[in-house]
């Protein structure tokens, strides 16, 4: 497995300023960064100088000798007030290259083997159409299941689908009182399932809204329900799995990996949320307030100046939401086995997490070698600026969306290749038009929210999927074009060019832009990093013929750095969940 040159320099300067000032240096960050003078420039010498007082460009140039240039260095220059320059050897990126090239891993190593990650993501309501947030949260858990499974860890996906609550009652009553109402058990789509649920939900409402009986019976039903009853678990049961059906067929059409058994919605704790409460209060970390379960927290004060509590147990002696969590966290620490716990949320719901996770370390259910972060991510808005809805303020019909996404690259794809037929011009605006919805949230920082602009996201220029699935297939056509018998292959003893030498420089950093986005997750730095791959393989492209090579030894090692290329975006890519085919 292959460390990125970056991290080599690191180590090298870093044992040159340890032999020159000693013991001083031994934590030191050399600071290198990417540099336009050389090909990296180590910025670390000036807050050392500052620490042992001595004189910088001085030290430097002392730090410049202790230096080996034979290996991996070919020049270092001291630069300014005391940076230096460092050129690396054309046989050192040559060497990198080689070993990158042809591994399925592309170099580099797992550094998550032996952990497990537990990841709560997606989770939508059962009953209830999908909005753009729970899109948002498929989509970055998607990315980071990929993502960390390839770093090593084991991963453990968690669809914490919201099964539970009060509304049921009204649902099922609705449900047992109209009888006529039922679905067919005939085979039918996911959008049959949702149109059918969405109908059902309104009616039961406007029922429940309108008619104070109906609403009592609504009430008496969530007690037989929980009290087991089997009419009402049964009508339950079949709401559970027409959402389901359509849920897969939502996840089916994204290309996302979460299957049923994936599935452990709120209904799951149910067991456990009593005994929970009870030993929040026997511990003395939850207490009554007002009649219901409480725990309180330094400095979380509402609007009134009064303190927020995370309500563990109602008044009336219901459980909620918080609740259902705090067992959940039991569950994935002592059943699940997590060292990580990840809750890819939107970021409104920061204040409940820090209070569930807060209460969690208090209880000792998160003891201190688990970690619990919530991933959380901003809002989808529409081109006005405004919470994404449709022109009448409904949220937005998830299927009909992705279909959209679909229709918009038809045209896209058609642009690109006139001669494409029917079918084959739909198959291609399938992947186009998906990947180009999950891109353009993985590409944006996950914090911020982004505007839903499908033509911006179809578009064929700029920072966007299209792009790079266009440019990855043009790398292949490049490989077709070779002159038979051409290998992609390094020869080591081949002078570079620079675009020859910033393209293998960023290939080389592949490794530790995944190690960076696995630590922090965040996507949006890899779909950076594939960007500029792609526009830094134009330059090369443009300044570097391959298939009119100067000669066989140049061509075979531009064609290594062109198949590098193709493997490192398709690689790239699909860690994102996007599928780059070879022909477009
Ligand atoms: N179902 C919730 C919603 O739609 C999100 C659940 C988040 N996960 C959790 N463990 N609380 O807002």
């Amino acid at each position: 497995m292959a460390k990125a040159l970056s991290e080599i320099l690191a180590e090298e300067v870093r044992a040159a300023l340890t032999a020159v000032v000693g013991e001083a240096a031994r934590g030191a960050d050399p600071l290198i960064r990417p540099s336009d003078h050389a090909d990296f420039q180590a910025n670390g010498v000036l807050p050392l100088a500052k620490a042992v007082k001595g004189n910088p460009r001085e030290l430097a140039t002392r730090v410049a000798a202790a230096l080996p240039t034979s290996g991996v260095i070919a020049a270092v220059e001291v630069a300014g007030p005391g940076f230096l320059n460092l050129t690396l050897a054309d046989s050192a990126l040559a060497a990198q290259t080689a070993e990158r090239l042809g591994d399925a891993r592309l170099g580099v190593a797992p550094t998550g083997v032996g952990q497990t990650t537990v990841i709560d993501y997606s989770q939508p309501n059962i009953a209830k159409e999908m909005h753009v947030g729970h899109l948002r949260s498929t989509v970055i858990g998607d990315a980071l299941v990929r993502l960390l499974e390839f770093d090593g860890r084991t991963v453990v996906r968690q669809n914490h689908l919201g099964d539970w609550g009060t509304q049921f009652g009204m649902l099922i009553q609705f449900l047992v009182e109209h009888p006529g109402d039922r679905l067919s058990g005939a085979e039918h789509s996911g959008e049959v399932a949702i149109s059918w649920l969405t109908d059902l939900y309104r009616d039961a409402r406007a029922k429940f809204d309108g008619d104070p009986e109906f609403a009592d019976r609504a009430r008496k039903r969530v007690v037989t329900l929980q009290g087991g009853d089997a009419e009402s678990l049964a009508a339950w049961e079949e709401m559970v799995a027409e959402s389901k059906r359509y849920f897969e067929d939502v996840y089916a059409r994204l290309d996302v990996r979460l299957v049923d058994a994936d599935a452990v919605g709120e209904s799951f704790y149910n067991p456990f949320l009593a005994e929970v409460a009870a030993d929040l209060e026997e511990r003395g970390v939850a207490v009554w307030s007002n009649g219901a379960l409480c725990v309180f927290f330094d400095g979380v004060l509402g609007p009134d100046g009064e303190p927020v509590p995370l309500i563990v147990r109602k008044s009336d002696g219901g459980f909620g939401y918080a609740a259902t969590d705090l067992a959940a966290i039991r569950y994935r620490v002592d059943t699940l086995k997590a060292d990580q716990i990840l809750y890819v949320v939107d970021s409104r719901q920061a204040l409940h997490f820090r209070m569930v996770f807060e209460t969690a370390r208090r209880a000792g259910y998160l003891p201190d070698g688990v970690e619990a972060v919530h991933v959380q991510f901003g809002s989808v808005l529409g081109k006005d600026g405004k919470p994404f809805k449709t022109r009448a303020g409904q949220t937005v019909r998830l299927i009909e969306l992705l279909d959209s996404a679909v229709d918009h690259a038809v045209a896209t794809v058609a642009e690109k290749n006139p001669d494409l037929d029917a079918e084959q011009a739909r198959a291609e605006a399938r992947v186009v038009g998906i990947g180009a919805v999950k891109y353009a949230d993985l590409s944006t920082s996950r914090t911020k929210d982004y505007i839903f602009d499908l033509d911006r996201m179809v578009s064929l220029n700029g920072n966007t999927s299209v792009y790079l699935q266009y440019a990855h297939a043009r790398i292949h056509s490049i490989l077709r074009k070779l002159p038979a018998g051409t290998v992609a292959r390094v020869h080591p003893g081949t002078a570079l060019e620079p675009a020859e030498r910033r393209l293998a420089l960023h290939l080389d950093e592949f490794g530790a832009t995944l190690a960076a986005v696995a630590a922090e997750f965040e996507p949006h730095r890899l779909a950076t990093y594939l960007y500029t791959l792609a526009q830094t393989f134009s330059d090369f492209y443009e300044n570097c013929p391959v298939v009119k090579a100067p000669s066989d030894e140049v061509r075979e090692n531009r064609a290594a750095l062109v198949r590098l290329t193709a493997d490192t975006l398709k690689l790239g890519l699909e860690l994102l969940g996007i599928s780059a085919p070879d022909q477009l």
